[in-house]
């Protein structure tokens, strides 16, 4: 049984045709358009209802408790979109009305040449988790400020991004995506996950 503290690994958690079915939808012309909040830029598209449902359900089943809040949405990265490091943890503002408990990847693409996924990382001062009393403001100043100096950080974990694998995390958890700059120049090729942020 998971607890809340849980990082925990589900793999082939859509049916092969749900799995294509959601493929087909972010390969569509145009499916993916560029946001931009504070400093940086993402590629996002909304997440099919019938995905969201799915995932909030075998997340439910993984920690054996009703999600209070969650919120969806697809992104995308390559070699020419979202090529920063950008270590981080979710538990702050993170474009939510609600702070997360947990955060959580869904990996829709990936690279089979290449290790990719999600690193997770300790910070030289901080350790593995951002300090349970920090607020947003504390975490802008202290650990956004060194989010792109690998100095400031050692690598502990890769997660592979298999296809139809979800990954969920408690949001203190220092994370980004790894590599920093994915390969493949066009939607296909490119990093594609659903991102969720929840509480429970
Ligand atoms: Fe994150």
């Amino acid at each position: 049984m998971q607890n809340n503290k849980s990082i925990v690994i589900l793999d082939e958690v859509l049916d092969s045709e749900e799995f294509k079915a959601l493929k087909d939808y972010c390969f569509e012309e145009n499916r993916f358009s560029a946001l931009e909040k504070g400093d940086h830029i993402y590629y996002v598209a909304n997440a099919p209802r019938d995905t969201i449902d799915k995932i909030n359900t075998a997340i439910e089943e993984a920690y054996k408790v009703k999600i209070q809040n969650s919120i969806s949405f697809l992104r995308l990265a390559s070699s020419l979109c979202d090529t920063d490091l950008r270590i981080h943890c979710d538990n702050g503002n993170v474009g939510t009305d609600f702070v997360p408990t947990h955060g959580a990847v869904f990996y829709i693409t990936h690279d089979e040449n290449n290790i990719n996924g999600t690193a997770f990382w300790k910070h030289c001062k901080y350790g593995y988790v951002c300090p349970s009393d920090f607020t947003d403001e504390d975490i802008q100043k202290n650990i956004m400020c060194d989010k792109e100096n690998s100095l400031k950080w050692s690598l502990s974990t890769i997660v592979g991004g298999v296809p139809n694998r979800l990954l969920s995390y408690p949001s203190k958890y220092f994370h980004s995506k790894y590599p920093r700059v994915m390969n493949g120049t066009k939607v296909k090729d490119s990093r594609i996950v659903m991102v969720i942020f929840f509480k429970i």
